[in-house]
């Protein structure tokens, strides 16, 4: 009879401590729901308050467009490639960020022109380069025009964009 009010104790006190855990997970569980929405409002603040629009990032774009064409035409091959890759960035970040403009999903078009042009530049090839830049310009006007942006018209640029950048490699 001891015996069995012993192993009933034991059984009890099991039944207790296993409640006891279970509250602490829960509580644990609840302290991470807590932080997961607080990320999510985060993000989404975030979202509505710092992610660039698609004319910002067009922007960008236009800025090293015109940055390339001087890199180029000037023979500083290594920038000209780092305004492709920075144009590259660019239009890709659109595809990914701006998910609610149907207009992104024409950016791939701009890649074989981007391809065309940096082909030039590996072969530091001038006359290929400008031959490339002009259907990279064209391969944008396409673009706008097919997204009923045929107003904004991009033309190979007369003037550096900044003045106070060098685009030639000499001293
Ligand atoms: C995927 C299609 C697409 C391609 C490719 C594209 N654009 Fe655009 N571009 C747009 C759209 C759509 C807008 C209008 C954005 C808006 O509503 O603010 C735009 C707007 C612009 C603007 C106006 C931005 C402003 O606020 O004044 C410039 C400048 C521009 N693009 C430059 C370029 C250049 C340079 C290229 C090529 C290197 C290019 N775009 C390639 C779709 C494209």
């Amino acid at each position: 009879m001891k015996k069995a009010a012993f192993i009933s104790l034991v059984i009890v006190g099991l039944m207790v401590f296993s409640k006891c855990t279970r509250s602490a997970n829960e509580q644990q569980l609840q302290a991470l729901q807590r932080q997961v929405q607080q990320l999510q409002d985060s993000l989404q603040f975030i979202r509505e308050h710092y992610k660039p629009g698609l004319g910002e990032l067009m922007t960008t774009i236009q800025y090293n467009h015109g940055k390339l064409w001087f890199a180029g035409i000037l023979h500083n091959w290594p920038l000209a490639n780092f305004e492709i890759g920075e144009i590259r960035e660019t239009a890709r970040a659109a595809q990914e960020i701006e998910t609610d403009r149907p207009e992104v999903k024409d950016m791939p078009m701009l890649y074989p022109a981007l391809d065309s042009v940096q082909a030039a530049v590996d072969a530091q090839d001038e006359k290929r380069f400008r031959q490339a830049f002009s259907f990279l310009t064209t391969t944008c006007n396409n673009c706008h025009k097919a997204n009923h942006f045929a107003f904004n018209i991009i033309t190979v640029p007369t003037a550096p964009p900044a003045t106070n950048q060098q685009y030639n490699l000499a001293q």
